[in-house]
């Protein structure tokens, strides 16, 4: 297995717009059993390739419900409920970061299936939702911190310069 390492808060590559998977092959199956294996040894519940230094449109999500473990190619949201919701989020990349970001209860996401390339959709709801959201976010260069509200974001501002500068 490749060894992957987290590219943390201060590192351009997560602010890097990602380029599209346009070829399916073993070498992208074998990344995405990486990036799994890579995310359940940190703990986490979703991963974008960005984190781990691959400016490329992948992610990978598993929140440990029956059914609820996805590999996606290219992810775009492509409809959003006007219902939103609140929760707190973190993430893999900003250690000891947590804030509440309001998103949309249920999303459509458009995809390339990993092993066959096919477009396909789905529709995922409450904490899928929420991970594949954030997720996605990470193809854009945006950061979960982005969507926080200002009071809360100057709480963390300080953490924030102290990860950029280590
Ligand atoms: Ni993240």
């Amino acid at each position: 297995m490749a060894r992957l390492h987290i590219r943390t808060y201060g590192d351009d590559v997560l602010r890097k717009k990602t380029k599209y998977i346009k070829t399916y092959d073993r070498k992208l199956l074998q990344l995405i059993e990486d990036m799994f294996d890579f995310m359940y040894e940190a703990g986490g519940i979703g991963l974008a390739a960005p984190q781990v230094g691959i400016s490329r449109k992948l992610i990978v999500v598993d929140t440990f419900e029956e059914g609820e473990k996805f590999a996606l190619a290219n992810p775009k949201i492509i409809w959003e409920s006007d219902e939103i919701l609140a929760m707190k989020e973190g993430c893999l990349s900003i250690p000891g970061v947590e804030g509440e970001v309001l998103r949309s209860r249920k999303i459509k996401v458009k995809y390339n299936d990993p092993e066959t390339g096919v477009e396909l959709t789905m529709e995922a709801s409450d904490l899928l939702a929420r991970v594949i959201a954030h997720e996605t976010d990470h193809l854009n260069g945006v950061l979960f911190v982005d969507h926080l509200h200002e009071s809360e974001f100057a709480q963390i501002s300080r953490k924030l310069q102290e990860l950029a500068a280590a």
